[in-house]
């Protein structure tokens, strides 16, 4: 299981919970909503981790295709053939699986099945979520030193966040998280003028306070206190990435699904990060108007 070191100056938001029985989904549900990072102790994928782990995706080629490779996503690996032609896809099959087909084809069969069991995980502890749709990354390349962040995602539909995650390597998966956007977005308000995005999309305020605040010209000079935590192999946790302050410190073979959910469906829609970002502003904004000093006659 993950080791997990906690800094008392940012809420202590990660918790560990079973999954068994329905009562132990409504929990982490109603934790997850809550913005909460949940470790969901006992559930490991079935994966062949030794063969995920064989695959070298960190190999050397041109730079604008082994850009490409970093984000070689979960259904362009299902839609390789050895008979694709295009470079980037020629590529992978020639240089990570040596143009053996039998390794492709497991390989596939291996992300098929991760992504079936991750959709099985979310039904078991969403049931009435109604999801419009999925994306999945099995993220092979190494990562390291990312810079601290809310994700941005630029998808024009509102939606809320369901994002399960698990790390495939031997290696630890290392990770800091942060302060939750709404929290560390009111404690900034005023200074950082965040106002001004009142009736805008969330994504503009986060995509602010990130280039804003939290990034500087060297990675990881955010200096915002911060939870350490090393996910072991096989290791499963959910966590709303845009409400969750975090970066990867390192990290060599991932998996993670995000499940596009209806907010309407959620079990207390008002903790859905728009919502979650219209109380900030209207606390402000009703700060300020009580703040209009009194007309005095006379
Ligand atoms: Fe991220």
């Amino acid at each position: 299981m993950a080791k997990i070191v906690r800094d008392p100056l940012v809420a202590d938001y990660v918790v560990e919970r079973d999954v068994q029985t329905e009562a132990d989904c409504a929990e982490v549900r109603r934790l997850y909503e809550e913005g909460y990072l949940v470790l969901l102790r006992g559930v490991k994928f079935d994966l062949d981790y030794p063969f995920l782990n064989s695959l070298d995706f960190d190999v050397e080629g041109p730079a604008d295709i082994m850009q490409r490779v970093k984000k070689y996503g979960g259904h362009k690996i299902l839609a390789l053939s050895p008979k694709s032609t295009g470079p980037l896809d020629r590529f992978v099959f020639q240089t990570i699986f040596a143009s053996d087909t039998g390794k492709l084809s497991y390989f596939q069969e291996q992300v098929r099945s991760g992504n079936a069991q991750s959709d099985a995980l979310y039904v078991r502890l969403f049931p009435n979520y109604v999801s419009t749709r999925a994306m999945y990354t099995w993220r092979f390349t190494e990562t390291m030193y990312e810079d601290l962040h809310w994700d941005v995602f630029g998808i024009e539909e509102p939606f809320h966040q369901v994002r399960i995650f698990t790390n495939l390597a031997a290696s630890p998966r290392l990770w800091r998280i942060s302060h939750r956007s709404d929290e560390f977005a009111e404690s900034i308000y005023r200074e950082a003028g965040l106002e001004r995005f009142a009736g805008t999309k969330g994504d503009d305020l986060l995509r602010a306070m990130n280039r804003s605040v939290l990034h500087s010209k060297t990675p990881c000079m955010d200096r915002q206190p911060k939870h350490h935590l090393a996910f072991a192999q096989g290791d499963v946790w959910v966590c709303e990435t845009r409400i969750v302050a975090h970066q990867i410190y390192h990290g060599e073979r991932a998996f993670a699904a995000m499940y596009f959910s209806e907010a309407a469906t959620m079990d207390r829609p008002e903790l859905a990060l728009e919502a979650r970002l219209s109380r900030v502003h209207e606390k402000f904004a009703d700060a300020a108007e009580t703040r209009v000093p009194l007309e005095v006659s006379g």
